[in-house]
């Protein structure tokens, strides 16, 4: 490659025909579970106003702060390309009064995203997230749903090991006293936390919870714990999204700690990770928004999701093995006459569902049944110029070595009719 190949940027990926065929049978299995469910497709634009995701993922958050693509258009509006889709559905569901048509509406979506984030295994600038986003209901029945699908998902893709991290911070009540607490727990340690926690002690004190720094988390053992700050809400709320999972059998682990990095949640948050995966594993991530839609300027109205990195999922079922849509018929064509005859024979049976391929290279009979082997198709279907005179054409079954003439006229109710 000589230095004026353009390559793609760092931190995106092409997903080639090898890899493509995982990303379909992902997309499949998605869009089945989600319908079992009753969850319904929604797609939005790739590019919304910035000002969706700084009032709503928040100024202070990794994500707003550092991590957008964003700039000014020629007409002089704030633009940003997605980093995530809970604002961008939300916005959604505000202007198209979703909440008046129905009183819970269940979505899904399966997207591209981009943040600008130091691109690592499983990290990427831009990346594919499905999720879901449930509208209308405050009670815990949708939290155990939106869990359950999300792990039947999981289960369904046979990923193993995965665990589901858990955790409520609380009602906006809840996390303005507990902020208050957590200040004032810090306070004398502020000297010995890194820089970055000691911008968030002022703007948002909740996410020195997520450190890695070994001493950081040494200091925060003693921290007082959300749960102390839930309302008696908070609490109900949350031992019954508990109950559900245990009733439904789904394993949890409580995380007091788990806040999540953005700033809509309310109450049930959660994440669940897959082993395999190391500094990335992080899967899915998500959680309740009950103050959402206010804040996006639309009526009031209680929320839930989640979302879940696919190349992340990917990675973690590396070794499963997908199934590639075998060509099934190989045409071989000799012969300058002959080719209106592929042509059009190829169309009929690719019109009756059938993959069909031809030579596209004139090459000689050797080549082309060297070419059908290669593939591995079940039939190749012969056609020279004696047998276009003869109107008889030779099909020749590549795992029997079996050899039959065809009519033409018949060929197509032939080969509809042979097993692959
Ligand atoms: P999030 O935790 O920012 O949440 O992202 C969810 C998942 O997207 C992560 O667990 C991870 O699997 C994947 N992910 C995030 N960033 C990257 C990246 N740079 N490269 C590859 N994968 C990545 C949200 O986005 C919320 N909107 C989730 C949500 C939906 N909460 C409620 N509803």
């Amino acid at each position: 490659m000589n230095n004026k190949t353009i390559r793609a940027i760092k931190g995106t990926q092409d997903i080639l025909p090898e890899e493509s065929i995982k990303w379909q049978s992902l997309e499949d299995e998605i869009r089945k579970i989600s319908s079992y469910y009753g969850y319904q497709e929604i797609r939005t634009p790739a590019f919304e106003k910035t000002k969706l995701f700084s009032r709503s993922v928040g100024e202070e958050t990794d994500i707003v702060s550092k991590e957008m693509y964003s700039w000014t258009d020629q007409g002089g509006e704030d633009l940003t390309l997605k980093p995530e889709l809970t604002a961008s559905v939300a916005r959604a569901f505000i202007q198209h009064n979703l909440g008046l048509i129905s009183p819970v509406n269940k979505l899904y979506y399966i997207d591209a995203l981009f943040r600008r984030e130091r691109p690592q295994k499983g990290r990427y600038r831009q990346f594919h997230q499905f999720g879901v986003e449930a509208f209308g209901s405050e009670y815990p029945e949708i939290d155990a749903e939106v869990i359950a699908l999300a792990i039947s998902i999981f289960k369904s893709l046979g990923l193993e090991g995965i665990k589901l991290n858990l955790n409520s911070i609380g009602s906006l009540e809840c996390r303005k006293n507990y902020r208050i607490a957590l200040k004032e727990y810090l306070k004398p340690h502020l000297t010995n936390l890194t820089e970055t926690s000691q911008n968030r002690f002022n703007h948002n004190p909740l996410r020195i919870l997520d450190t890695k720094a070994p001493n950081e988390i040494k200091i925060l053992e003693d921290a007082p714990d959300i749960s102390d700050y839930w309302t008696n809400e908070d609490k109900t709320h949350f031992n019954e999204v508990i109950e559900y999972l245990e009733i439904l059998k789904i394993e949890y682990v409580l995380m007091p700690r788990l806040v999540r990095g953005l700033d809509y949640y309310t109450r049930t948050t959660f994440e669940i990770t897959a082993p395999s995966l190391g500094a990335q594993n992080a899967i899915c991530g998500g959680g309740r928004y009950d103050g959402l839609t206010e804040m996006l300027g639309g009526k009031p109205t209680p929320g839930i999701g989640f979302a879940a990195g696919m190349e992340r999922i990917l990675l973690a079922m590396k070794s499963k093995q997908f199934n590639k849509n075998k060509v099934q018929i190989y045409i071989v064509g000799l012969g300058d006459h002959t080719r209106t005859t592929v042509i059009k024979l190829a169309q009929e049976l690719r019109e009756q569902n059938l993959i069909t391929e031809f030579d596209l290279l004139r090459r000689s009979l050797k080549a082309q049944l060297r070419e059908a082997n290669k593939m591995n198709v079940k039939y190749a279907i012969i056609i020279g110029e004696e047998e276009l005179e003869s109107n008889q054409l030779e099909v020749k079954n590549f795992s029997t070595g079996n050899q039959q003439k065809v009519k033409l006229s018949k060929i197509v109710e032939h080969m509809n009719s042979l097993s692959f």
